[in-house]
């Protein structure tokens, strides 16, 4: 939680869409837009763990017709960043968004929000230990419904731990639909679909906490 980062500045960089940061950004809305066209006309909910102002997902669902089938949940901590993604989500008239100031390392956070059909990791899995990578990935099925998604990103830097989240993800019960690792670029973004059976949320405590 409060690991000495600044995660309101770390957003700069999406004003530049020539930035690493914008490149993965789209990489995701278009993956989360594809989501949206494999099921069209049903309502979908979507939880999204450190969700920071919530450009992935507010950004798709504003230039998208069928929005309102919609329900989301964004958990972030930093109250700056939970402003800014109400205020879009306000800007955009997304009512069936909610941007909740909360502890995304505590499942207790997630009580309301799940089941999830589309569960959405994005700058989550680089920032906390291996161990609590392992953890969250474990716990997911209790976030998920039935065929939920999972969009994660996870830098490719050395050591290159995407071999090892994606065959934790396999053993978790989860199928691999994608994996984007652009030539050139070190970020890179998994699109995983549940095929085990859900399950409840009954897991309490914590799952991460943020690495200093
Ligand atoms: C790397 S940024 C990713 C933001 C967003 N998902 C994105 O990809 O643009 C990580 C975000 O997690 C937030 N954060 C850190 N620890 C958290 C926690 N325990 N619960 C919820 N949010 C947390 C930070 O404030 C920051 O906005």
């Amino acid at each position: 939680m409060a690991d000495g980062k600044d995660w309101y500045h770390w957003h700069h960089p999406y004003t530049d869409p020539k930035s690493a940061l914008a490149r993965r950004l789209r990489l995701v809305q278009q993956h989360i837009a594809a989501w949206l066209d494999e099921q069209p006309d049903q309502p979908r909910s979507v939880v999204s763990m450190c969700a920071g102002q919530g450009h992935d997902l507010l950004g798709t669902l504003a230039s998208r017709f069928d929005a309102d089938r919609v329900r989301a949940t964004l958990l972030e901590y930093d109250p700056r960043n939970v402003a800014a993604a109400q205020a879009r989500a306000a800007a955009a008239n997304l009512e069936s968004v909610t941007v909740r100031q909360a502890d995304a390392g505590d499942l207790t956070s997630y009580r309301d929000a799940v089941p999830a059909d589309l569960v959405l990791m994005a700058g989550v899995l680089g920032n906390i230990s291996d161990a609590d990578i392992r953890a969250t990935v474990r716990v997911l099925p209790q976030l998920c419904a039935a065929g939920a998604t999972v969009i994660w990103t996870r830098s490719r830097r050395p050591p290159d731990l995407t071999p090892a989240i994606r065959t934790w993800m396999s053993a978790a019960g989860f199928a691999e639909r994608e994996f984007t690792a652009p030539e050139g670029e070190l970020f890179s973004v998994g699109v995983h679909r549940l095929t085990s059976t859900p399950q409840p949320l009954t897991t309490t405590g914590r799952i991460f906490q943020f690495l200093p």
